[in-house]
């Protein structure tokens, strides 16, 4: 193994998420999901969350950017980069529009298989991600989302038709993304989007979302059996949003909190890896009083279904003081997070730190000692268009710095990376605010925050700077 520069089979490529793409939100049999219902929304103003899809209302992720038509062109654009790998997401309202029937939808899995098969006819490994913000709609209505045990046959079931049909396109699978988004259970947002959760009751929320966790950690586990089952050469992870949290001093009041904080954020993965709850967790629990349901048969599942490697997404670190009323250190997300005043931030407020993306390699693979797959990573901006063309020298400045770091990680510290995809190939809807006018993309796309446009697709100056990097194996950033 030489570990002077990337793995010669290391994974460059882009990712993006089915609702944040491919809009055909009702066509050929595809059922509502959680992103046809939310609003537009911007910085510092949550997406509104609907009961079903309103008349007049407008829904940013029913057009989204029409991948569903322009597939191949896009891909093309991806090849043109020479991309090794291309992470998507499976809507799982275009297999199961309700989510609990019995039969899949033919119709969406025929369009799966024609984009892995451009894929592969390109020479392009597909990663899947199973559930990407976008369960059926359906199952939050009739079930509760994730709050209901039910949830998790829905789940395996669709990994199930998943893993049988695409089980000779894709080896790369990963069930839940960013799991532990949730953490921050005051966001109607976070559980909404990960759970299918809708908690009124502000006492409930945090019990709610670690029970939820719960189901979601069990199906996870199961999917992971069913897929080896089905084909032993599948690799299937889970996908964390890996967001390294600092002291924001050296009082230890702050250092403790930001252990927990860490723990509380992360113990998905411990989960997902160990194929257990961490003591901390069960302690935390207990001393809650949250009674969750958590049977001997859950456990059991958990310890029998680890995962073969961590995916996960970088794009900020956080830094937290403790407040002085919180002698025992809980951890809320939602108001204990302070401006870390060595790192500049994104318009939308995200800390650019690019160190704290190799301590947070550093910081999962000693954890875990799995390989690691950087499934995303990137620079949400404004583009000015002008003359046709785009100038996007931040996004340049800031992947290169990002990936600098990884190569520090893999060369001087010996840490196992699979590959890194970087988020938003393709400009795409925000999941975070719904806006088009945040875009990540090598690729421009012609539509505005309220959809209108020519849908046009222009390569940016970052295009050919990507082309480079993974021409030149990283070699020239
Ligand atoms: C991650 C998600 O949270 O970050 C993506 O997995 C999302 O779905 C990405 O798009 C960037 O966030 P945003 O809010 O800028 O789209």
């Amino acid at each position: 193994m030489s570990l002077d520069k990337f793995p010669e089979d290391f994974l460059w490529g882009g990712a993006i998420a089915a609702h944040q793409a491919e809009g055909a939100w009702n066509r050929d049999g595809k059922g509502i999901s959680v992103a046809d219902v939310m609003s537009g929304g911007k910085h510092g103003s949550e997406r509104v969350i609907t009961a079903g899809v309103i008349d007049g209302m407008y829904y940013p992720n029913h057009d989204a950017v029409r991948f569903y038509d322009h597939y191949k062109e896009d891909l093309e654009y991806f090849s043109e980069m020479g991309f090794k790998a291309f992470r998507t997401s499976i809507a799982w309202t275009r297999i199961f529009p309700k989510g609990d029937e019995a039969e899949p939808n033919e119709q969406g899995l025929k369009f799966y298989d024609d984009v892995f098969d451009e894929c592969i006819r390109l020479g392009i490994e597909p990663v899947i991600t199973l559930a990407h913000f976008e369960m059926p709609y359906h199952l939050v209505e009739a079930y509760g989302g994730f709050g209901n045990r039910k949830c998790i046959d829905f789940f395996t079931n669709f990994a199930t038709v998943c893993f049988e049909r695409y089980k000779h396109k894709v080896k790369y699978w990963m069930t839940f993304n960013e799991i532990n988004n949730q953490t921050n259970y005051k966001s109607d947002f976070a559980l909404f989007t990960n759970s299918g959760l809708r908690i009124h009751d502000d006492s409930e929320r945090e019990r709610a979302m670690y029970q939820a966790a719960h189901y979601e950690l069990v199906a996870s586990a199961l999917a992971v059996r069913i897929g080896h089952k089905i084909n032993p050469d599948f690799k299937i992870g889970c996908m964390v949003a890996m967001c390294p949290i600092y002291p924001n001093t050296s009082k230890p009041e702050d250092v403790m909190l930001a252990s927990v904080a860490m723990q509380r954020r992360l113990y998905f993965a411990d989960v997902h890896a160990r194929g257990a709850y961490p003591r901390n967790m069960i302690a935390y629990f207990e001393r809650k009083n949250f009674n969750l349901d958590i049977t001997d048969v859950d456990l059991d599942i958990l310890s029998k279904g680890t995962v073969d490697y961590i995916g996960l997404s970088y794009y900020m670190s956080f830094t937290i003081a403790n407040p002085h009323d919180n002698p025992q250190f809980d951890y809320d997300e939602s108001r204990m997070l302070v401006k870390n005043h060595y790192i500049k931030t994104s318009k939308w407020g995200w800390a650019i730190d690019p160190v704290g993306f190799r301590y947070a390699l550093n910081w999962l693979y000693d954890r875990y000692q799995l390989p690691l797959f950087v499934v995303e990573n990137g620079y949400g901006e404004h583009d000015v268009i002008k003359d046709n063309t785009i100038s996007d020298d931040y996004r340049i400045d800031y992947l290169r710095e990002h990936i600098i770091q990884m190569k520090h990680a893999i060369v001087e510290d010996g840490v196992e990376i699979i590959g890194y995809t970087t988020w938003g190939p393709l400009d795409i809807v925000s999941a975070g605010t719904g806006e088009m006018s945040k875009r990540y993309g090598f690729i421009y796309v012609d539509r505005s925050d309220d959809g209108t446009g020519t849908y046009k697709r222009i390569p940016k100056s970052s295009f050919d700077w990507y082309r480079n990097v993974i021409a030149t194996h990283g070699d020239v950033l």
